[in-house]
């Protein structure tokens, strides 16, 4: 038999973009006409919960385990099945459902971008481009675990809340360009994909990093040729991808930063589960902080 594990879903996170490939990042639900909606492939894909019952094989999850993880397949929903080695592993008390379902996707991506692409190590310098979103809030407290001296890029409005998550500078990009003072940075990681590696190589350090989670097809290609870029490097990786046992690795280490209170989840707003049109209509706009999450009400719990 097939081991899965089943449980009501009691919130997910919500993410702007249903595809998280830059082909489809302007796909915006709420655009999309009501048939698209309803055909829509990626509905959500981080969620906590709990266990309800679990198949005759399972043994990693018993009933009444809290849980977090990441499906891509899927998260807005009520209850949800994963297969037992799915991306899913048991959440800390301290964290409220919520707080869970908003750690993955941000986190699940800053990790491997900063860890295994940038090989971030204590003393480097490291500016993250867009410091207040998902990407970029987790972004800034992992970069501050691994000892890293951090600079945050944000907006006027979130300077004081994205210094409180850690950074030792902030920069507001609208009214200070980074790329045109002559700071340089070991890591450079643009969570937001809105700049390009040649804008950013000035920036870098002789043997520096640009990261993104959003390249153009120039940024792949930079990414796999060596031409023109000196010892300057670009990295990419579609972390939503990774192998579920990568993601399970991950979320155990996360979840043991929450613990030791290294890192926290990052909640801007939190939308009941009928009211997702307007959540998306907030998200949409891009300017959230952090994630927005979804609650699922189940018999007053
Ligand atoms: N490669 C991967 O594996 C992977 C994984 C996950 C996500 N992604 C992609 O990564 C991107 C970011 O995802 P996310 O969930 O972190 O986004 P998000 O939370 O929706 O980003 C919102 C943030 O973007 C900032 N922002 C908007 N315009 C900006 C600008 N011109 N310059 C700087 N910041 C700006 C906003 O700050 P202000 O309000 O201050 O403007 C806001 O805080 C998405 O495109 C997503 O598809 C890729």
């Amino acid at each position: 038999m097939y081991p899965v594990v089943l449980f009501p879903v009691f919130s997910t996170t919500l993410r702007l973009y249903l595809v998280s490939l830059s082909l489809k990042r302007d796909t915006r639900y709420n655009k999309l006409e009501q048939k698209e909606q309803e055909n829509c492939f990626f509905h959500g894909e981080e969620l906590a919960g709990e266990i309800e019952s679990i198949g005759r094989d399972v043994t990693r999850f018993k009933p009444g385990d809290q849980v977090f993880g990441f499906d891509m397949f899927g998260a807005y929903a009520e209850y949800k099945c994963m297969p037992e080695n799915g991306a899913l592993a048991n959440k800390t008390a301290n964290m409220s459902y919520e707080e869970a379902a908003s750690v993955p996707n941000g986190a699940l991506t800053a990790l491997p971008f900063l860890r295994d692409k940038g090989k971030i190590q204590r003393g480097q310098t490291v500016l993250i481009y867009d410091a207040s979103g998902s990407v970029g809030a987790a972004a800034v407290q992992l970069a501050r675990y691994h000892g890293a001296e951090v600079t945050g890029v944000c907006s006027t409005a979130n300077l004081e809340w994205v210094k409180s998550l850690g950074t030792d500078q902030v920069n507001d990009y609208t009214r200070e360009d980074f790329t045109e003072n002559s700071k340089t940075y070991d890591i450079i990681f643009d969570t937001v994909g809105k700049r390009s590696f040649s804008e950013c190589k000035g920036s870098l350090s002789d043997e520096g990093i640009y990261l993104t989670t959003v390249p153009t097809p120039m940024g792949i290609l930079n990414a796999i040729l060596p031409a023109n870029r000196g010892g300057k490097k670009v990295g990419f990786i579609a972390a939503g991808l990774r192998s579920a046992s990568e993601k399970i690795k991950d979320l155990v280490f996360l979840k043991e930063l929450i613990e030791a209170g290294k890192i926290k989840a990052v909640i801007d707003r939190c939308y009941p589960l009928e009211q997702m049109a307007e959540a998306h209509s907030y998200v949409e706009q891009g300017h959230k902080k952090g994630n927005v999450v979804i609650t699922v009400e189940h018999n007053n719990k």
